[in-house]
């Protein structure tokens, strides 16, 4: 496993690399864990040579708090990927950011105004710009991103198109702890309590999908809020099914449409996220 800190470092040893060859890419903020590595065995078994990134993008956070408290394990993260992963890279921000530390603003049609943009605001103009700068550093052939975060990889799909880059995205699946909680680098930072009580954000997806063929929206919205109203230790902050094109909010089901579930929770200054397909 070969680590570069310098775009012109790895430009250069990926341009030895036969041009018909194809490269997978896997782009991280470290803390990585199990989903991570799945993502990167993936890319690992479908491309002759795979990249993971490891960069703490400062332009997709809200909150300067979050960015400073974000858990930066780059040691450990270095030790994960060893078998898996080809090629490393660990830029510093003046390496992504040569000129200015700031975001393009995209129009993304709309994807990024619900759920995790209304209550993120510029966030996804954040991952947009790094994942496009990434991207026009490492020029994969394929990319693999979490449905974790289903919103952002739709709309990393919609930049794609947007920038007319070659890149393929693959979706893909939530990798879950045995509890169902959705593997994330912030669990790491639940408290004994907090972890004990987060799998009933996962197990309140699973009922709003059973209940999706035969109940109103806004029956499963009722007993979601009602799950989390009296729960001590986690509070929700939305709660949202939307039409997974369009990524709108919707209170009616229309024939045709497919519709997922979506959640943000918080369990004191962490925020958990968490998606399910309906139909
Ligand atoms: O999902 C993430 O870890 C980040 O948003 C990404 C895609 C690496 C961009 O910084």
């Amino acid at each position: 496993m070969k680590v570069f800190y310098k775009v012109s470092e790895l430009q250069s040893y990926l341009a030895k690399f036969k041009q018909n060859n194809s490269l997978g890419f896997v782009p991280t903020m470290g803390a990585l864990h199990a989903g991570h590595i799945s993502l990167i065995k993936r890319a690992k078994q479908e491309n002759e040579l795979n990249v993971t990134s490891i960069f703490v993008n400062p332009t997709q956070f809200d909150k300067e708090e979050d960015l400073i408290k974000y858990p930066k394990t780059l040691n450990s993260d270095l030790e994960k990927l060893q078998g898996y992963c080809d090629l490393v890279f660990v830029p510093s921000v003046e390496e992504i950011y040569p000129e200015v530390v700031s975001s393009k603003q995209f129009n993304f049609n709309g994807l990024d105004k619900t759920m995790e943009g209304a209550f993120r605001k510029g966030h996804f103009d954040g991952v947009g710009t790094v994942v496009k700068r990434l991207f026009e550093i490492v020029e994969p052939t394929k990319a693999y991103f979490g449905e974790k975060d289903f919103q952002q990889l739709t709309i990393i799909k919609k930049m794609v198109e947007l920038e007319g880059l070659s890149v393929e995205i693959i979706d893909c699946p939530i990798e879950r702890e045995k509890d169902g909680l959705a593997m994330s680098s912030r669990n790491q930072r639940l408290t004994a309590d907090q972890r004990a009580e987060a799998p009933i954000i996962f197990k309140t997806l699973q009922m709003a999908r059973a209940m999706f063929p035969d109940k109103e929206i806004s029956a499963i919205r009722k007993m979601v809020e009602d799950t989390f109203k009296n729960n001590p230790v986690l509070k929700l902050e939305y709660f949202e099914i939307a039409d997974i094109e369009t990524l709108q909010p919707t209170d009616q089901k229309i024939d045709n449409k497919t519709y997922r579930a979506f959640i943000a929770v918080f369990a004191d200054t962490v925020r958990l996220i968490d998606n399910i397909a309906l139909n």
